[in-house]
């Protein structure tokens, strides 16, 4: 379990991390901070692209750096936005938040100011796809 103290770090470094988002296309900015199982925070914002589907989301891009820092797990994934009530990750985003994650991995939700939401990625994605042997 996510202690206050560094849910509020995580949320903070996520809103952040949204002032680099590159959206010129939709404006919609994103930050996104995943917390690891060594207590690093690794954030990611959205890159948009002038070619609409090459974006990349500000979840997948944290799980990226997280990944290319050494991560193996996610404990916790704050995201940012300037939506009200707070944006929740999209689908894709999910399922790759899953592969590092477990169904009690902490997602907070936050806007650029005020109060953090807490939920899970269980909540989120019940029966997360899960690569297993195929029954023969
Ligand atoms: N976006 C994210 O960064 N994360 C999500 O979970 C949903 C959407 C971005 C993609 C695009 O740059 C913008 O928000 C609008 O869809």
């Amino acid at each position: 379990m996510t202690t206050p103290a560094r849910r509020k770090a995580l949320v903070a470094a996520a809103r952040a991390v949204r002032r680099r988002a590159h959206a010129p296309y939709s404006k919609f900015t994103v930050g996104a901070a995943v917390l690891d199982e060594r207590g690093r925070a690794h954030v990611g914002c959205n890159v948009e692209n002038a070619s609409y589907g090459l974006t990349v989301c500000a979840e997948r891009n944290a799980v990226a750096a997280a990944v290319a820092a050494g991560a193996r797990r996610i404990r916790a994934v704050a995201v940012v936005t300037g939506a009200r009530p707070p944006a929740t990750p999209c689908g894709a985003c999910r399922q790759v938040l899953a592969e590092l994650g477990a169904p009690d991995t902490e997602v907070l939700l936050a806007g650029p100011t005020g109060a953090i939401e807490t939920t899970t990625l269980g909540a989120l994605l019940p029966r997360a796809f899960g690569f297993a042997k195929p029954a023969t």
